[in-house]
């Protein structure tokens, strides 16, 4: 079974439109692992616009489950998850200013950068993964890097899935071959849905982790969390 890591990003954007602390990101968070979550993914951005620098030091304290931290490796970001110590770190190349995430990285580019961050990450004794698109060059430089692991853009599968699942999906039955032959292990993220999710599992039985945010808070709005949470469980099965 995949496991399911939670992306509580948009429960800190709904209580930083107000001020104050309704929902409380944390509790939710303790929910989660309450309900079934594997996992909390958290992505700070310098402003802060949504997960706070001291929520992240706060889960840290409170999680019994996996912590997942995503984010650019400034100098400022590498100062925060080496002293938090997460289990996994996932270097996302966006710039600070970015809506969300929109592609995965040139990593033949940014090998030296890579080989770097993931050493000081291995060498704290953080799990690493590196975002990446379904290239194959692109996943064999981010194996020279050192990675753990890479996780797999999946905003090209989702939008095309609707159109002929199994040509959404081969492209990353392709990149998850080639990764698990390199020995890297296998996670997947952006625009999974309860539509998309198992067909993405069943074709790629060996995914280690995915990481949701976006639909799954959505669907909580009408299905409350832990049976939104259940549900994308499933699919994971
Ligand atoms: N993985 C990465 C690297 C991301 O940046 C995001 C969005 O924050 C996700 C996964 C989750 O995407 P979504 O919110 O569309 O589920």
């Amino acid at each position: 079974m995949a496991k399911l890591s939670v992306n509580i990003n948009k429960v800190a954007t709904l209580r930083n439109s107000r001020g104050g602390n309704i929902p409380d990101v944390i509790q939710v968070a303790k929910d989660c692992e309450i309900f079934g979550a594997d996992g909390i993914t958290v992505h700070p951005r310098p402003d802060e616009r949504h997960i706070r620098y001291d929520d992240v030091y706060e889960l840290k304290s409170e999680l019994k489950v996996e912590f997942n931290i995503e984010g650019y490796p400034s100098s400022g970001f590498m100062d925060l998850v080496l002293k938090v110590r997460p289990h996994q770190v996932t270097l996302v190349p966006d710039p600070p200013e970015a809506l969300t995430s929109s592609a995965g990285w040139d990593t033949k580019q940014n090998v030296g950068f890579l080989t770097d961050i993931v050493g000081v990450l291995t060498e704290a004794g953080i799990r690493s993964s590196i975002f990446v698109g379904t290239d194959l060059e692109v996943i064999e430089y981010a194996a020279k890097t050192g990675t753990d692991r890479v996780e797999l853009y999946t905003e090209p599968y989702a939008s095309s899935y609707s159109i002929v699942p199994a040509v959404a999906v081969a492209p990353f039955v392709e990149a998850g071959k080639f990764a698990r032959e390199l020995g890297l292990g296998l996670n997947a993220g952006h625009d999974l849905n309860l539509n998309n999710l198992a067909y993405f599992k069943q074709n790629i039985p060996w995914l280690d982790e995915v990481s949701i945010g976006h639909a799954l808070i959505s669907d909580a709005l009408y299905m409350g969390l832990q049976k939104t949470i259940e549900a994308y469980k499933k699919c994971l099965i």
